[in-house]
């Protein structure tokens, strides 16, 4: 029953779409477990980009049966959309497979992710304002919609009756904006989606257990990332799901025992896009250079990211969170410029050093990065296909993070193409 799960160890944005391409021609099915539109994984093949938000990114392959899973939140409109797009391009999406217990995404969600981030004024959390939050509080507690709903309509009118009674006098008395009329809600989802998206919707649980059972290889794909758990993450500055490894398990319906592999994705670097603590973050010119070389704009929000050098401490804490096998190490080539590279070793908090995760959110806040220096290698990786082509330095500072990491990197990234990449020795 070979399972593999891909997660980000950061804050997002590592290379996950990349690599879960990358690593899918070798798997039969293809998993997104968590997360929603949030998300915005790009793939660069033969020159075409393409910036998937839900559909998994096996999607290319025509051997893949890619699956949205009950831990994902769907935007219907946003899923046919993306369809859409794809198939514009010659994608086949016909064997796309949506869990009817997956919840849905509705307009009142977008409108109080917005109002509310607005509401927190300086405190907010940068929120992709694509109502992910609010659609997991509905989940929680049990007034969400799911997407199996759709397929009885007098029970969605009815659900979506009683979510609106409550919702609308929030909107309109607590943050002044207008109702929402629930029969718009109910053309719009049952009469416009539910008939592009009625052939998809399926029991993901049993199609993926068949799957195991038969001995196919399955992909788990996470979005967002470790730091960006809700649980895990820099809470409140997190999104509203699990992204770690264990997410995977409520997200699509498998136990613990059935994964066998965990593969990281690591950015040679950091960034952050919203709200947070950021120990390492630079605000300077090199952190300029990483946003300019690395092209560090969301792919779907086109927001700047923040950035800064590499955190292995945090690499340490992903390693335990997700019982990481081993490392993607992605965009090394954005660093070929450099002369000097800074890794941060450890924090040092009120003088005490850290070389693990402390515990305690303010001492986040407040931890000075120890840092190690190396030297830079100063050439083009971007043509880089072999480890022999990697010059001294840069081999060295893929060295030195594994031994700080302490899980072997076996991939490297070179450049955004399917192709851009290096297999480190076994
Ligand atoms: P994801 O959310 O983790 O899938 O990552 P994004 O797609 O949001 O952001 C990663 C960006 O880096 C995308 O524009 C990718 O095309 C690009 N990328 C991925 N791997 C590499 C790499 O090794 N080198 C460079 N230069 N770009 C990369
Ligand atoms: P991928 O899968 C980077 C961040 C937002 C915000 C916080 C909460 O492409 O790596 P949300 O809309 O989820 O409630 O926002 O999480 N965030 C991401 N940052 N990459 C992502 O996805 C993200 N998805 C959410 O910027 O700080
Ligand atoms: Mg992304």
């Amino acid at each position: 029953m070979p399972a593999t799960i891909v997660v980000g160890t950061q804050w997002g944005d590592e290379g996950k779409g990349k690599f879960t391409d990358l690593v899918a021609k070798e798997m039969d099915m293809v998993v997104r477990y968590q997360g929603g539109h949030n998300a915005g994984h790009t793939l660069v093949v033969d020159d075409e980009r393409f910036a998937l938000q839900l559909v998994p990114s096996g999607i290319l392959y025509d051997h893949i049966t890619p699956v949205i899973g009950n831990g994902v939140v769907v935007d219907p409109a946003v899923l046919i959309a993306e369809m859409d797009m794809l198939e514009g391009k010659g994608v086949d999406c016909g064997r796309l497979r949506v869990s009817g217990n997956a919840h849905l995404i509705f307009p009142y969600h977008q409108e109080l992710d917005r109002v509310t981030e607005r509401h927190l004024g300086k405190n907010r959390l940068g929120t992709t304002k694509r109502g992910i939050g609010p659609a997991y509080a509905d989940k929680a507690t049990r007034v969400g919609i799911r997407v199996q709903d759709l397929l009885d309509a007098k029970i969605f009118r009815e659900k979506l009756g009683v979510v609106l009674h409550e919702k609308n006098p929030l909107l309109a008395k607590v943050y002044n904006r207008l109702p929402l009329d629930p029969d718009a809600i109910a053309a719009r989802y049952l009469d416009e989606c539910l008939p592009r998206l009625r052939p998809h919707i399926a029991d993901t649980v049993n199609l993926l257990h068949e799957a195991l059972e038969a001995g196919r290889h399955v992909l788990f794909e996470g979005a967002q990332a470790t730091f960006l758990d809700l649980d895990h993450g820099t809470y409140p500055f997190v999104t509203s799901s699990n992204p770690v490894a264990g997410g995977a398990c409520t997200g699509a319906g498998i136990g613990p025992r059935d994964i066998n592999r965990v593969i990281g994705i690591t950015k040679a670097y950091l960034t952050r896009v919203g709200s947070g603590p950021f120990v390492t973050e630079l605000d300077d010119e090199v952190g300029d250079m990483l946003v300019d070389r690395g092209l560090e704009f969301g792919t779907n929000t086109g927001r700047r990211r923040r950035t800064g050098w590499f955190d292995a401490v945090m690499a340490r804490h992903a390693v335990r969170l997700n019982s990481l096998s081993e490392i993607a190490l992605t965009k090394l080539d954005v660093l070929d410029t450099l002369e000097t590279l800074k890794v941060c070793v450890a924090y040092e908090v009120d003088g005490v050093r850290h070389e693990h995760m402390p515990y305690h959110q303010s001492d986040l806040h407040n931890a000075v990065p120890v840092y190690r220096e190396l030297p830079g290698w100063r050439s083009d990786l971007s043509g880089a296909t072999e480890l022999h082509h990697l010059p001294r330095n840069a081999k060295s500072y893929i060295a030195f993070l594994e031994s700080e990491i302490g899980v072997p990197i076996r991939l490297v990234g070179v450049g955004p193409g399917r192709d851009q990449f290096v297999h480190m020795a076994a």
